[in-house]
């Protein structure tokens, strides 16, 4: 059994004058995973640190935290694969609770925000849809919001309050926009959105820990569709097609 230190972040806002790192020595087991050390640490060393986590699976994404720098679920990150030190920090994209924890209620705010599925008028009772567009919306149905994406966004790290809604609520825009039987148009709803600030980076789709290729197959194609809107030939050539969306 090895000993590793890890480095963890602390304040309480209703109580300290400024945020600290406080140092904590781990016996480590084979297999453990830095979540596994936090809990450890929570209810046998300190009992005073605050951890918000669920499932210990990776399915419920209430652990995410930002692990020597890099925005990843302290349940699925080995501690083994890391150095002697192993520093944690809550997600710096959220307000803080407590220690590890944050306010993540800003992204379902922005979520409330998006126009709901609206499906085209006149559909037969059972509606049909081709495979391919089926598995299309599966793809980002898988999020477990996390919300790593978010965090990892220099755009929403920066300007959430003013604009931009982040990756994690452009796939959930684009579950509905990808939708063949629907009607809505949400090219508008992404403009004000801040969709434009994005500069395609990748950064979110690299720390997905369900691997949702969020810009290739979400943030890029939503891009297009804003700008075809935009363009004012297409504008034409949609209307003079009868295409509305
Ligand atoms: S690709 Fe866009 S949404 Fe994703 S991290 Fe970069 S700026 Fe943010
Ligand atoms: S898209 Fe990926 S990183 Fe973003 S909230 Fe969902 S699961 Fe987490
Ligand atoms: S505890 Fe559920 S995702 Fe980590």
């Amino acid at each position: 059994m090895t000993k590793k230190k890890f480095r963890i972040f602390r304040f309480d806002p209703n109580k300290d004058k400024e945020p600290y790192f406080k140092e904590y020595e781990v016996d480590v087991k084979e297999g453990m995973v830095v979540l596994d050390a936090v809990i450890y640490i929570s209810q046998m060393i300190d009992t005073t640190l605050a951890v918000r986590w669920n499932c210990k699976a990776a399915r419920c994404g209430s652990c995410s935290a930002e692990i020597n720098g890099k925005p990843r679920l302290m349940c699925k990150t080995r501690v083994s694969d890391l150095g002697d030190t192993i520093t944690i920090e809550p997600m710096k994209a959220f307000k803080i609770v407590k220690d590890l924890v944050t306010d993540v209620s800003i992204n379902f705010e922005y979520a409330k925000k998006i126009p709901k599925f609206n499906p085209k008028p006149g559909l037969p009772q059972i509606w049909q849809m081709q495979q391919i567009s089926v598995e299309r919306a599966q793809e980002f149905k898988r999020c477990i919001e996390c919300f790593l994406c978010q965090d990892s966004c220099h755009v929403f790290r920066n300007h959430k309050d003013n604009y931009y809604i982040g990756p994690r609520n452009v796939i959930k825009t684009a579950i509905y926009d990808f939708h063949p039987l629907d009607s809505e148009d949400r090219t508008e709803f992404l403009d004000r959105s801040g969709l434009n600030f994005c500069n395609v980076t990748k950064c979110c789709q690299e720390v997905c820990p369900e691997h949702i290729r969020i810009t290739d197959n979400a943030i890029i194609p939503e891009k297009e569709r804003l700008l075809n809107r935009k363009d004012p030939l297409y504008k034409l050539v949609s209307k003079l097609k009868g295409r509305d969306r």
